[in-house]
């Protein structure tokens, strides 16, 4: 499995990633428009034969940088995949001067829990009925970080292509 920068080609298959795992999925023309924003950060994990096996996605407005969405496909879930997406958009953000990463994640969604916390997330609010279809609360989880990443340690500009 790899992580690599996502590219406009590969919108079709973060949809059909969105239509399998979520209730309300983002459309090809949201992920678009999301893909275009500059703020957005894309990262995808493509198995041994190049498939888009899962992806996750971050804005970052100033020093602030909230995680939209993470998603494995079910065929490839407990193997890591979003682990290893949520530390590279960890990585990712902080190399680009992020002071936290912020998010938010339905309350029964136990495997997601687990997941943030088992990556340094913490669970400092709650958002009021935050979703809907069902309606639930949200937990806010975020893991600040103390100082740039050791490998940008100047917080400079995350540099162009670089595969995670
Ligand atoms: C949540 C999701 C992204 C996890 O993906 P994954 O690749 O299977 O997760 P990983 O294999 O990297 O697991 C990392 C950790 O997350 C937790 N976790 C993952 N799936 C879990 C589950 N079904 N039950 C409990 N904990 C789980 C565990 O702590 C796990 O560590 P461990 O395997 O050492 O116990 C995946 O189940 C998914 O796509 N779900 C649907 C979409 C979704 O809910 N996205 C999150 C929206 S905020």
């Amino acid at each position: 499995m790899t992580i690599t920068e996502m590219n406009a080609l590969t919108i079709p298959d973060v949809a059909r990633l969105e239509e399998e795992c979520f209730a309300h999925p983002w459309t090809e023309a949201s992920i678009e428009e999301a893909y275009n924003n500059p703020a957005s950060f894309f990262l995808l994990a493509r198995d041994d034969d190049k498939a888009v096996i899962g992806y996750i996605s971050a804005y970052m407005v100033r020093d602030e940088a909230f995680i939209n969405n993470v998603a494995v496909t079910a065929a490839h879930r407990r193997e890591g995949v979003a682990r290893a997406l949520v530390d590279a958009m960890l990585k990712r953000v902080q190399g680009n001067g992020a002071s936290f990463l912020s998010l938010e994640v339905r309350m029964s969604n136990q495997a997601a829990i687990s997941l943030y916390q088992g990556a340094g997330f913490e669970i400092e609010g709650i958002r009021k009925k935050f979703y809907r279809d069902p309606d639930e609360d949200a937990f806010i989880m975020t893991k600040t970080f103390d100082r740039p990443h050791p490998e940008d340690p100047d917080g400079g500009r995350w540099k162009e292509g670089i595969i995670l």
